[in-house]
Parts: structure tokens; sequence; C-alpha cells
């Protein structure tokens, strides 16, 4: 009899508030998940992974970094890329450095992390869709879970509904505000438009308030920098069984307990 496995999402981590309510918060629900998969993309800073901020995710309890259209943001990352672990983009042009999926051995079970980018308003890699057809031709791949890494609302739920019974989930990460739209596409995919970001509250989806305010009211470009304060970490909860999610549901935890 195939196992159920219950894994945990954790949208994009932001920063060093991001990294600090991963480390503080993580390892006292681990022993709940049979997997833990993160998006990375801003982990450092804001923008993309170094390894100081993966062995801080992997030491947490994550056993799985994805990343974005920031997967290339920090230089270290191309010698993190050698690591199954550390996912960027499948759908990046090829000869790009690393791998867009990997089958992990789970208890015994098969289950592969995908990473996928969309285009809608985004940089035109290629073709998503198409990318992830190609990749349901293998017939090893076990459960399938998709973060599906993109701006526009219609392009994750098309998305969806596209891999809806081929694979166990698809859940969005980029717009770093989590949806209350979490279901079972066809009784069989879990999927949220976006998992939401894991990083501070008070800030715009990540930034210090400052910057992007004054970047709308000018149109001037403006320095960015990671907000501080109180964290929110956002999560999605997925039982998968062969291939199939039982059970889809949002997980939220507030830095001293506010909202
Ligand atoms: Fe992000
Ligand atoms: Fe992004």
């Amino acid at each position: 009899m195939t196992l159920v496995l219950r894994l945990l999402f954790i949208g994009d981590v932001y920063g060093k508030p991001g990294r600090r309510v991963v480390a503080d918060h993580l390892p006292s629900i681990r022993d709940r998940y049979d997997f833990v998969i993160a998006n990375g993309e801003n982990a450092a800073g804001g923008f993309g992974l170094n390894r100081e901020s993966a062995t801080a995710l992997f030491r947490a309890g994550v056993d799985c970094i994805t990343l974005g259209n920031h997967a290339f943001g920090n230089k270290e990352v191309y010698g993190l890329l050698d690591d199954p672990r550390v996912l960027r983009p499948l759908n990046y042009p090829l000869g790009t450095p690393g791998a867009g999926w990997w089958t992990f051995d789970v208890r015994g079970e098969r289950l592969t992390v995908v990473n996928a980018l969309g285009r809608t308003f985004m940089d035109p890699v290629d073709d998503p869709f198409r990318a992830l057809s190609d990749l349901l031709e293998r017939d090893d791949l076990g459960s399938v879970f998709l973060d599906f890494h993109a701006e526009a609302t219609s392009e994750k739920a098309a998305m969806g509904y596209h891999l809806a019974t081929r694979v166990a989930a698809v859940v969005g990460t980029h717009t770093h505000v989590a949806t209350a739209d979490t279901r079972l596409l066809r009784g069989v995919t879990a999927f949220q438009t976006d998992a939401g970001m894991t990083g501070p509250l008070e800030s715009v989806i990540g930034a210090a308030i400052e910057g992007p305010v004054a970047r709308f009211l000018t149109r001037l470009p403006h320095r960015y920098t990671v907000a501080e304060g109180a964290a929110q970490l956002n999560a999605v909860e997925i039982d998968v069984s062969d291939n199939r999610a039982t059970r889809v549901e949002r997980y939220s935890f507030t830095e001293g307990g506010a909202s």
C-alpha cells in the first residue's frame, strides 16, 4: 500500500526576517511533515540564494529549495545548483546551469519536485506548459509537486487545470500574497494560486516601505532594502499518496502572535 506523505511548502522566504522565522519556527513543527519544500528565491537579502541562506534553510528542516525569477540574483547560487536539493525553474533556456526538477525518495516513496516560471508580465522564458507536458511523459516521477512561480493569477489557474489529475499539487509563488482559493482541482490536484511570502509583515511584499512607495510616487529608481519587524511564515500543507492529493490546507505563523 502506498504511504500518505505529508508535505509542507513554504512560500518565498524573504531576507533575514524570512530566514529567522523559518529557523525559529520550522524545527518546532518539522516532525509533522515527511518532506518540506521552501521557495528561496528571495532568501539572500531579497534577491537570490547564497550559501549561508541555503544552509540556514536546510538546517531548519527544509529538504528542497525552489527558486524563481530571482534564481540567479546572487552569484553564489552557481555553486549550489549542483546540489539536487536546490532547483531553478525548469523552463530556462537549454544550457542554463542546474536542474528544474528532482525525484526524492521519501520514506520509500517517489516524490518529484518541479519548479517552473510563468511568462505573463515576466521575462520571456520557454513555455512552461509545454515543459511540464514533456516532463510528465516520464513514468518514474511518483507523486509530483509543482511550484509555479508566476505573476498572473490566470496563468497559475490555467497551469493548475493543465496539470489537474496528472500531478499531486500545483502551488503558486512570486506574488508574495497568499490567496484564499486552496482546493483540490478535479478532486485530485492540490492547488493554491499563491502560497504567500515568508518574511516581514510591515513591508511592501518584503521590501522596506519607503523605497517602493517613493518609486510609485516618482517613477525614479529607489533603493530597496529588506523590511524589519515581525515576520510571517506562509505555507501550504498537502497530503499526497500515489500522485494524488487527499488534503490541502493553508498554514500560517506570525512571530509574536501578531497578525
Ligand atoms: Fe519572490
Ligand atoms: Fe519572484
